[in-house]
This record gives C-alpha cells, sequence and structure tokens, in this order.
C-alpha cells in the first residue's frame, strides 16, 4: 500500500506529518511513502534527504493524494471552504486518513469525508490511557507548547529568569505563575524553573498538587474545595464560588508575579476566563501573560488569538502555532505518534481495523460512508442499566475484560468434569498422604487461588508496584528452595526445590532487568 505525506496548506502551519524517520519505519511496515516536494522545507528537511529514506518525491497535490491508499496528515484537511483548495475532493474513495480532526469543531468536514467514503482517524481523538501513551500525539504537541511558552515569554521579559549578584547590583530571579498544570502546564513549570525562575503554580485537580511539588514549583493552595478531576482524568467545569475564590488567588499573585503562563482548559468547552482586564492593569510594566487557551477563546480577557498585544506595558502573547514553532521537534514526535497508530492498524503493509480494540474504536471518525463519531464509551465506562422498577437493588455487575471469564456464564461440563476429577484426587490424596502433607497442599492450593485473583484483577496502572510483591515472594520462595536442596539430591523434595529456586531466580533477575529498562526511560542525556 501507498502512504502520502503532501505539505501543509494552512498558512504558518510549518511541521510535517513524517520525517525521513517515520518514513523509514513506514518502509519497514511495508508500505511504500511518497512526499510531495517541498513538504519538509518549513522544518528544514530538503526533499533528499526523504529520498535516502526511501520515499519518492511527487510534485503535484492532487496527483498525490489521489493516488495514496493512506495519507498522513497534521492539520485537518481544507474542505475548499472561503476559496481554500479541497484536499477532501482529492482523497481516493475507499483511502485511510490520519491527521488531527477536532470532530467537535468541524462537523461538516466529518460529513465530506464520508460522503467521499474515507476512513479517518483523529489523532486528538486517540483514548488518553496508558496502553495508546506512545500514539498520544495531544501529550507531545502540548509538552512542546508548554516548553515554548516559556521561550517566547523570555523573548518578550525584559530581565533575566534567574537571580544574580553582580559587581553592579544584586538582580532578583523572575517570579512565574502557571495557571494549570496538565501536560502543557508542567513543561512550562520544568522550563520556567530550569531557567532559574521562581514559580508557582495552580490547578483544579488535586492529583497535580504532587506533580507540582514534584517539579520544584510552590503548588497553591485554596480555601474552596472542589474535586475537578472529570471524565479521562480531565477536568470539568468548576462552580462560580470555586472561580471566585481561584480569580481572588490570581488577583492578589498578579500583582507579585513577572509573568503569567495560562493553560487552563476543559474538553469541548470555552477556556475559562481567569485573568481579567483589572489583573492585567495590576501587572508591573514589562510583565508578560503567555495564554496558551488563545485558540479555545483564551484564560485572559484582553488575549487575542495569533496576537501579541501590550497593554500598559504588559504583553499578552496569544500564539496559536506553539508547537509549530518547534517545527523540527514537533514533526519528529507527531510522526512517531501517527507510526506508532498505524501500527496498530496495519499488519505487513496492509491496512487492517479491529473495531473492537477501543483505542482504534475511539479515534475513528469516519467509516464505509458513516459518520462514526463520537465513539461508544469504551468497554469499563460502559454504565450500568438501572434496576428494573420493583426489582431489588443487586451488587453493580461488573465489566470482564475479553480474556476474563464471565462469573454468570453458565460452566461448560468440561470444567465440571475438571472440577469433579480435581476434587477426586484430592480426597484419594487425603486418603494416602501423610499428615504433614496434606496441610502443605492445602497452603499450596490456597496460594495458587489468591495468587491468581490478585494477578487477574490488579489494574494495568497498578502492575509496577505488582510486580514489586512478586519480586519480594519470589525471594521467600528462593529461601524455600534453597533449604530443600539439603535433602538427598534425588528426592521429590529436592528436585521441586531446584525448580523452584531456578523458576525464582529467573523472576528476581527479570524484575532487575525491566527496572533497569524503567529507569533508563527516565534517564536524562546529558
Ligand atoms: P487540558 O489541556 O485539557 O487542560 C489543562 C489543565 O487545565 C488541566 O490540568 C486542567 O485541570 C486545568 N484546568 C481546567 N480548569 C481550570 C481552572 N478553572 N483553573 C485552573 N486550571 C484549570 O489537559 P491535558 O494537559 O491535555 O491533560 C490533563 C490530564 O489528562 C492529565 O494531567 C492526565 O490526568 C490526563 N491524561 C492522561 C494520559 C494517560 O496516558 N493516561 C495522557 C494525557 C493526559
Amino acid at each position: 500500500m501507498r502512504i502520502a505525506i503532501p505539505k501543509e496548506n494552512d498558512p504558518g502551519e510549518k511541521r510535517v506529518a513524517a520525517t525521513p524517520q517515520t518514513v523509514i519505519r513506514l518502509r519497514k511496515m511495508g508500505f511504500d511513502v511518497a512526499v510531495q516536494a517541498g513538504a519538509g522545507l518549513a522544518t528544514d528537511i530538503a526533499d533528499n534527504a526523504y529520498q535516502e529514506a526511501g520515499a519518492t518525491i511527487v510534485d503535484d497535490p492532487k496527483a498525490l493524494l489521489s493516488s495514496a491508499d493512506v495519507v498522513l496528515k497534521v492539520r485537518p484537511p481544507r474542505t475548499g471552504a472561503a476559496g481554500s483548495v479541497d484536499e477532501v475532493e482529492w482523497l481516493a474513495p475507499g483511502s485511510t486518513l490520519i491527521s488531527f480532526v477536532w470532530p467537535a469543531q468541524h462537523r461538516d468536514l466529518l460529513d465530506k469525508l464520508a460522503a467521499r467514503k474515507v476512513t479517518a482517524f483523529g489523532m486528538d481523538c486517540v483514548p488518553r490511557v496508558t496502553r495508546a501513551q506512545k500514539m498520544d500525539a495531544l501529550s507531545a504537541m502540548a509538552n512542546i507548547a508548554g516548553y515554548r511558552a516559556v521561550i517566547e515569554a523570555a523573548q518578550f521579559f525584559p530581565r533575566f529568569f534567574t537571580g544574580q549578584m553582580t559587581a553592579a547590583g544584586k538582580i532578583d530571579p523572575a517570579k512565574v505563575l502557571v495557571i494549570g498544570a496538565g501536560v502543557a502546564g508542567l513543561a512550562a513549570i520544568g522550563a520556567a524553573r530550569s531557567l532559574g525562575a521562581i514559580v508557582r503554580a495552580f490547578d483544579p485537580r488535586s492529583a497535580t498538587r504532587d506533580q507540582v511539588k514534584s517539579m520544584g514549583a510552590e503548588y497553591l493552595e485554596l480555601t474552596v474545595h472542589e474535586e475537578a478531576e472529570g471524565k479521562g482524568g480531565y477536568a470539568k467545569e468548576m462552580s462560580d464560588a470555586f472561580l471566585k475564590a481561584e480569580m481572588a488567588l490570581f488577583a492578589a499573585q498578579a500583582m507579585e508575579v513577572d509573568i503569567i503562563i495560562t493553560t487552563a482548559l476543559i474538553p469541548g468547552k470555552p477556556a475559562p476566563k481567569l485573568i481579567t482586564a483589572g489583573m492585567v492593569e495590576s501587572m508591573k510594566a514589562g510583565s508578560v501573560i503567555v495564554d496558551l487557551a488563545a485558540e479555545q477563546g483564551g484564560n485572559c480577557a484582553m488575549t487575542r488569538p495569533g496576537e501579541v498585544v501590550t497593554h500598559k506595558g504588559v504583553t499578552i502573547v496569544g500564539y496559536t502555532d506553539l508547537p509549530s514553532r518547534v517545527a523540527s521537534l514537533s514533526s519528529q514526535l507527531y510522526g512517531a505518534t501517527v507510526a506508532a497508530f498505524l501500527e496498530e492498524i496495519s499488519r505487513e503493509g496492509k491496512i487492517q481495523i479491529d473495531e473492537s480494540d477501543f483505542v482504534v474504536r475511539g479515534a475513528m471518525v469516519t467509516r464505509d460512508g458513516r459518520v462514526t463519531w463520537p465513539p461508544p464509551p469504551p468497554p469499563q465506562a460502559a454504565p450500568v442499566p438501572p434496576p428494573e422498577p420493583g426489582v431489588a437493588a443487586t451488587a453493580p455487575k461488573t465489566e470482564h475484560t475479553s480474556h476474563a471469564p464471565s462469573a454468570h456464564a453458565p460452566a461448560p461440563a468440561a470444567v465440571w468434569l475438571g472440577v469433579a476429577l480435581a476434587a477426586g484426587a484430592a480426597v484419594g490424596l487425603a486418603a494416602i498422604a501423610p499428615p504433614s502433607f496434606l496441610s502443605h497442599f492445602t497452603i499450596f492450593v490456597l496460594a495458587c487461588f489468591v495468587g491468581w485473583q490478585v494477578i487477574w484483577n490488579v489494574k494495568p496502572a497498578l502492575h509496577t508496584p505488582l510486580m514489586s510483591v512478586t519480586n519480594a515472594i519470589s525471594g521467600i520462595i528462593l529461601i524455600g528452595g534453597m533449604l530443600q536442596l539439603s535433602g538427598p539430591p534425588t528426592s521429590l523434595a529436592a528436585i521441586l526445590g531446584a525448580v523452584a529456586v531456578l523458576i525464582a531466580t529467573i523472576n528476581v533477575a527479570g524484575g532487575f532487568l525491566v527496572t533497569q529498562r524503567m529507569l533508563a526511560m527516565f534517564r536524562r542525556n546529558n
């Protein structure tokens, strides 16, 4: 199958959906790759770099898109509105599109893609769960935007970020307030701290308190308590009383800090207005506000999306293209998330869509002439049907994963036969075995049952602590096994002891290896 990577059509967009590294990865997956001439020029990638990676260069975007089975883009394709080119018309019927789609804002685009019989996936719609982290383009871009917000602030701020004691006098460090400690907010905290500023932050989700502190910033406390955590870890809309208290906190901070970076967003809603014109006017001359929520209306009342305005000596930066301003890195990370997503929906260079995979289904916005957005709720979030009137309330039903046997499904005859045989064997053993063996055997059977239940029911997020526990248990098994080894080498106990020592050693050594690999992921390349 042929993948096409066109040049982005939106004015000012410098990113490209695939870099030469992405092309190499796509070719290893079994795809042919074609790139539009000049697609990477804005990010300093020459056409011959793509050619060296194994791509062919095509001059005409219409010919490129209409001959492709899969199209990779950054921005949603243009629909011909307001005199722009119509990229949807160029897509081949039956082809697959992967790009940012923002379906809630682009309903007309969904209808056009469906009418064109294009199967489209929105990188912004990939469910943000641990398993899909490698495909999380939103986090990759938010991380870059948070860093770039600090660099933009430094560009307009007339002082150092770090404090200094020089022969000419003392320079105070800049004070930075970060509002909203999601992915972008935490990246901004990290960048401002590394430049030497004093950083404070606030986010209504209580889970962010420790994250803010671990990044070296001060977490601002509010006397009004209201939990903000909504669906999927995102914030929900806060009450008026909470917003009032929060804004009083920001009003006091505005008079003190030099830079405010705002990132507060609620999915599918306009950005909350948290910085008033009065707060802007109370800031010291030379102060800077960078509003990362500008595209969703802005957190500051004076933000103009896409522009930089100055009001009474305070600069308000409303850029909406921060990731595009770090185009080379953004393209590299975006390309990596797109390639990871393509791995989920293809086998040996052919598209194979598995709609039962909720990550794939979550990202799919159109298929076979139908608009498939919004997706059904993921399995674990499926609502529990309310009990019928008159029926006594029972314990809530739990969703079972595809590999977990249902507790309510009738057991097949083979299972009952197995249970009967096991029970018969246990009774036979009880009749002939010595009493000491029986007590050990009972503990062994119970341990198997409890261990199976614990491991089966643990959430994936808790697998790391579970691994520590299994390593500790392996340590106990090792000691037990070694004690048994002291008997005659051909005895059953010694043989079982040797097997226990071998398996437990593999588990302990494996634990160290996995820990080593996980630590390497967090280690910085200095
Ligand atoms: P976002 O861009 O939608 O929002 C940014 C921040 O604004 C959030 O931290 C939110 O709490 C905050 N906010 C909302 N209303 C506010 C208000 N009135 N005042 C101050 N701050 C306000 O969120 P983002 O950064 O895309 O993700 C947020 C969370 O989503 C993550 O921290 C995490 O919990 C979850 N997530 C989970 C992932 C996973 O792999 N499981 C991956 C990415 C995100």
